[in-house]
């Protein structure tokens, strides 16, 4: 497509000395106030290089380049230089793109020939797939999806948590107190209950928590009847997982988890030890992080048993060898910052360039109104029942509006779980946030159902218009009926996608792909509400409907990035 900036940029180069085009176009900002133009070029930077004041380099710039075709009108204001496109040319450009492209408008080839591993997900087994898990569950999948949008080969990992002292505590709370038919029947609750009850049995008879080591142990050096209790567990649990991953339409391309790497472990701990890394502190093995300001990584524990980091090192040195990745993110919450940093630095450390490839894509808490999650106290709320209960609540607004009811249930299924999902990804990930019912679930305002609704909103104007792109032939259409505020304003969201989407893998932030659709939804709603589309003048008409069939699109596009189907009635 034709990039607008790169074009006036090229321009600019043109009247500038002493700068490449490639600097002046990342300077050039798009101002929020549309009565500052569409495009703005600040002058501040030349003054320097040019030794003159800013406006005065403002007003040369405005009187060079204002001639040029390309412009409605171009203004200097302070030291800024304003541009106003031609809105009827900068209309058709974009819809030529979005039709070019379709489904794939928006993607690049940046990434060819590169491969990006997202590591995310990652629940616990027998422990509760619970709220907390959805921000890297979907956010991790939003990355993966735009990724691949982008080019990139993506590799899905789920690293589950099958391993580590935990085990021990389940398999002596299974032990004491466990029914195999309680567990089968409902395992992920039944075993949580055993683990809340180790707790706090444990409180009262701390002996439990050596019998959890010892089970560990043994199970971490291959007992027989450990590692069959172990195994079941995990069969167990990721039948309860599946579930959800299916809900979502979630595919991993591994579930390699922590228990995968208990063998490559001893080659990992033996480099750290031929590199004089590893120090001994009171009887476990360390490497000494002091110096970068942080506490030691512990390798190995005293009693020989191996950790989590030890396994993500392991984790680390086997993806490097076996995906040779150019990229390798880890979509985990803020509160293992320190965990990443040591990680990252012991690879380092290890002498690993690649370390410097390595990502923690982190993002902030979640919590119930009522107090913190806490999974030893039985405070939970389980995804799947966030699901389930979204899409109950789903049902009974569409109900209540008495439509289409013969695609009641897919539409509930569709509708509801978007909802979650969009919900996530509509904030900067790094924020704290409060697990809120009424606000998963509000169909009005800047909501999933919102941008679906608008998505099948445009679907339905296509079919009483009785449109066909197939038979419109774009060297006719006549953009001068696209250039109302309301089109206008649209296809600047529109135009703007493509660099929504790069921006999103740049800072690995969905939420810029989330951020762009509403606005095009907003704006194709006020282009609905303030124009008649369907008119009786043919190149009217076929304008407006080209407009919304492209702003459909993109919808479409984005809310497929976010792993969020798009309705075409609803
Ligand atoms: N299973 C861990 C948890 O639930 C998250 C794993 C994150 N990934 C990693 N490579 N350490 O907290």
């Amino acid at each position: 497509m034709i990039n607008v900036k790169e074009q006036i940029a090229a321009l600019l180069s043109e009247h500038i000395e002493g700068m490449e085009a490639e600097e002046l176009e990342k300077l050039i900002e798009i101002p929020t106030d549309t009565s500052l133009g569409d495009y703005a070029f600040p002058c501040f930077k030349l003054a320097k290089l040019m030794r003159k004041a800013p406006n005065l380099i403002a007003s040369d710039i405005s009187g060079a380049i204002a001639s040029d075709p390309m412009f409605e009108k171009v203004q200097p204001v302070n030291a800024y230089v304003n541009m106003f496109m031609k809105k009827g040319d900068m209309a058709l450009s974009t819809l030529n793109a979005v039709i070019a492209k379709k489904e794939k408008y928006g993607s690049m080839d940046q990434g060819e020939g590169k491969k990006v591993i997202v590591e995310f997900s990652s629940p616990n087994i027998a422990k509760p797939f619970h709220i907390g898990h959805i921000r890297t569950t979907v956010i991790g999948n939003a990355l993966a999806n735009i990724y691949s949008f982008l080019g990139y080969d993506v590799v899905k990992i789920n690293h589950l948590g099958d391993y580590g002292t935990q085990f021990g505590k389940m398999i002596v709370a299974y032990r004491h107190w466990g029914s195999k038919e309680e567990v089968e029947a409902n395992p992920i609750k039944t075993l949580l209950a055993y683990y809340v009850k180790f707790h706090d049995e444990a409180e009262t008879h701390p002996e439990l928590e050596e019998e959890a080591r010892i089970a560990f142990y043994n199970l971490e050096h291959g007992e027989k009847e450990e590692l069959q209790l172990w195994q079941w567990i995990r069969d167990e649990s990721l039948k309860e997982f599946s579930r959800v991953y299916d809900m979502l339409g979630i595919t991993f391309d591994s579930y390699a988890g922590e228990s995968f790497y208990s063998d490559k472990m001893p080659a990992v701990i033996d480099e750290l030890k031929e590199k004089g890394l590893l120090v001994e502190s009171r009887g476990a093995q360390i490497v000494d992080l002091e110096k970068y300001g942080m506490p030691p990584a512990i390798i190995t524990k005293s009693d020989g048993t191996s950790i989590y980091l030890t396994r993500d090192l392991a984790a680390a040195f086997y993806r490097k060898k076996t995906y040779d990745f150019d990229k390798c993110i880890y979509v985990v919450a803020s509160q293992q910052d320190l965990h990443f940093q040591q990680l990252f630095k012991v690879i380092e450390l290890m002498g690993y360039e690649w370390a410097k490839d390595m990502i923690h894509v982190n993002f902030g808490m979640v919590s119930l109104a009522d107090g913190t999650l806490s999974t030893r106290h039985g405070r939970v709320v389980f995804l799947e029942d966030v699901l389930n209960k979204a899409v109950e609540k789903t049902r009974e607004i569409i109900t209540e509006k008495g439509v289409n009811t013969d695609q009641l249930e897919e539409t509930a299924k569709v509708v509801g779980i978007g909802a979650v999902v969009f919900r996530e990804l509509s904030a900067g990930r790094i924020k704290d946030y409060v697990f809120d019912w009424d606000k998963v679930l509000n169909f009005d305002g800047e909501t999933g159902p919102y941008v679906q609704y608008t998505h099948a909103r445009a679907a339905s104007v296509l079919r009483n218009g009785g449109f066909d792109i197939s038979k419109i032939d774009m060297s006719k259409l006549d953009c001068s009926y696209l250039t109302g505020d309301a089109a206008s304003t649209l296809i600047k969201g529109i135009y703007a996608f493509p660099e929504a989407v790069a921006k999103a893998a740049d800072d690995n932030e969905p939420s810029t792909v989330t951020r762009c659709i509403i606005d095009i939804a907003q704006s194709f709603n006020k282009f609905y509400h303030d124009e008649h589309i369907i008119v009786d003048d043919e190149n009217e008409r076929n304008a407006k409907l080209v407009l919304t069939f492209v702003a459909k699109q993109v919808i479409a596009n984005g809310l497929s990035l976010l792993g969020i189907k798009a309705p075409d009635r609803m």
